[in-house]
């Protein structure tokens, strides 16, 4: 029996040295945690569960049959986060480069497995070079049983990927299913071809850092959500984050009440009153309001470098975890564009799915006028953002600051779209749009006279730039002062605490994709 047992312990520590000591020193250098390490920090200290660290693969090409590792390139299981479980996979670079052969692949199928059957979010540490070349389609194959996990878990469990490494060709779309993406910077990349591939097929020349790292993800293209500067703090936001989340689509986010007992639902902050400036043409900064009305001024924005005349992220209200949506006046004056809509709806879904009430703070001039918006799409776009706030039955509790113009008010979280609870502040202009555009085209044949128009404007927003005639049609529920907006955002998300609401069935509804 001592024997044996001993033949277990060496065996375990033949396969948690991975790839071995030259190798995990080279990770070092690079500045990455093994992916070990990686788990030892993401977990509560003493409860990962490791599954499958004597799982091998299986082909025998290319010399493979006599180079076997054992845990073959992942480390799989669960554990805590702060006391609540979750499953992971952490790829282990040390071994054949962390590539994904068929046995990799069906180790993180079985977590994926079980996180469904226990409904517990998966967590994806990512760090390979691919398909693992030498298996061939196997691998390809081991890639979509991944994939139709994804979907299979979208909506149902959380699933949050972490790059940590390269990410590239079709391996990228794994995360991409995913709800969240966070990036390590400067040492991980994601692309669906490489630098080298990118000149021969279109002769740009391009290094793998501004072709898919974490700078071009998380401001250009919006892939991923947020980069951090090293494995550690990426590992430590991580938790953090996941205190957000509920850990299944039938349970509600975990209520963490904040210091020193919470943060009262009353607190009233009369720096608002001032906050929207008297000229409706000059910004201010819309987090500033954010700040002012969540929990203990926390918020975790997502994708604060990507379409930032958009503000998305979770806060919590009486400790109860909060999606924030709020257009940003500072940037674009805070109008809807194509990527601010994308950016959004994906938000929006995501709350819905996982049963977080979702907060829209209003001040948008409308859609983005221009070609380069029309010939990219923004109707079927901006479609997105009103199909995601009409199709949403999470409590929706809308505050109007300023502006909500046209299409865009519609859109954003409106009464008409299911908004439970709507507010303006008193200096609101809910219309058509302002006052100066909309005379000059009721107004057109006075063009050559300005003190006609002059009046004729004045008269318009002194009619609509406020908010009592939505007020007055009950668009709106109350005007509130903007110093008491916690204080009423609490009671009504109290009110709506257990609100039931459900879409007809069907299969599925039809995005404008
Ligand atoms: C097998 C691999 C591998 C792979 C790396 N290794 N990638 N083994 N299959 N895909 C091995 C290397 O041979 C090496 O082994 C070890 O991992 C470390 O790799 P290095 O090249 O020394 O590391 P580094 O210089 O950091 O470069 C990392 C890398 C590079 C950029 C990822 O290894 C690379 O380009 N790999 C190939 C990437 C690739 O083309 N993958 C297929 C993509 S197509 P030794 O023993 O020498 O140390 C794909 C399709 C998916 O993934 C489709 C899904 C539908």
């Amino acid at each position: 029996m001592h024997d044996i047992q001993q033949q277990l312990e060496e065996k375990r520590a033949k396969a948690r040295l991975g790839g071995g000591e030259k190798r995990i020193a080279a990770q070092h250098a690079k500045g990455k945690l093994t992916a070990r390490e990686r788990l030892e920090l993401l977990f509560d200290e003493g409860t990962f569960e490791e599954w499958d660290m004597f799982v091998e693969h299986r082909c025998v090409d290319f010399g493979m049959a006599d180079n076997k590792i054992p845990g073959d390139g992942v480390v799989t299981g669960y554990g805590m986060i702060n006391g609540r479980l979750a499953f992971s996979f952490s790829q282990d670079f040390t071994v054949f480069g962390g590539a994904l052969s068929e046995s990799h692949a069906e180790k993180i199928c079985k977590v994926m497995d079980q996180a469904m059957k226990v409904g517990a979010p998966v967590i994806g540490l990512n760090d390979s070079g691919g398909a693992r070349i030498q298996e061939g389609v196997a691998s390809l194959g081991g890639y979509a049983d991944v994939f139709q996990r994804n979907v299979m878990a979208s909506g149902v469990i959380p699933q949050i990927s972490m790059i940590m490494g390269p990410c590239a060709g079709g391996a990228v779309y794994s995360p991409a299913m995913t709800d969240f993406i966070f990036m390590v910077k400067d040492s991980s990349y994601m692309f669906v071809t490489g630098p080298e591939v990118v000149k021969t097929v279109t002769h740009e020349e391009v290094t793998a850092e501004e072709l898919g790292g974490a700078a071009t993800h998380t401001a250009k293209s919006g892939v991923a959500d947020l980069a951090f500067d090293n494995d550690v703090e990426a590992i430590l936001m991580l938790r953090r984050f996941f205190n957000y989340l509920p850990l299944n689509n039938r349970e509600k986010a975990p209520c963490r009440p904040g210091f020193n007992g919470g943060d009262p639902a009353g607190r009233l902050d009369y720096s608002l009153d001032t906050l929207v400036p008297d000229n409706a043409n000059k910004p201010y900064d819309m987090k500033e309001l954010l700040l002012k009305v969540v929990d203990d001024g926390d918020f975790f924005e997502l994708q604060p470098e990507y379409a930032r005349n958009i503000i998305t992220g979770f806060a919590r209200m009486e400790g109860q975890t909060v999606g924030i949506v709020a257009n940003q006046p500072l940037v674009l004056a805070g109008c809807l564009d194509i990527k601010s809509s994308i950016k959004a709806a994906r938000f929006v879904r995501f709350c819905d799915a996982f049963n977080i009430p979702v907060i829209t703070f209003v001040d948008v001039p409308g859609f983005m006028p221009g070609t380069s918006q029309e010939y990219g799409g923004i109707i079927k776009h901006g479609a997105k953002l009103l199909y995601a706030y009409a199709e949403c039955t999470v409590p929706k509790v809308t505050v109007i600051t300023r502006k909500a113009y046209g299409g865009a008010y519609d859109v954003m979280s409106s009464k008409h779209l299911r908004g439970d609870v709507n507010f303006a502040w008193p200096n609101a202009e809910i219309a058509v749009m302002g006052a100066k555009g909309a005379v000059e085209i009721i107004f057109r044949e006075d063009k050559g006279d300005p003190a006609k128009l002059a009046a004729k404007e004045a008269e318009y927003k002194a009619r609509f730039a406020n908010p009592f005639v939505a007020g007055a049609r009950g668009f709106i529920d109350d005007v509130i002062q903007p110093h008491e907006t916690r204080k009423r955002i609490c009671r009504s998300l109290a009110m709506l605490k257990d609100k039931k609401l459900e879409n007809p069935w069907r299969k599925h509804g039809n995005v404008p994709l």
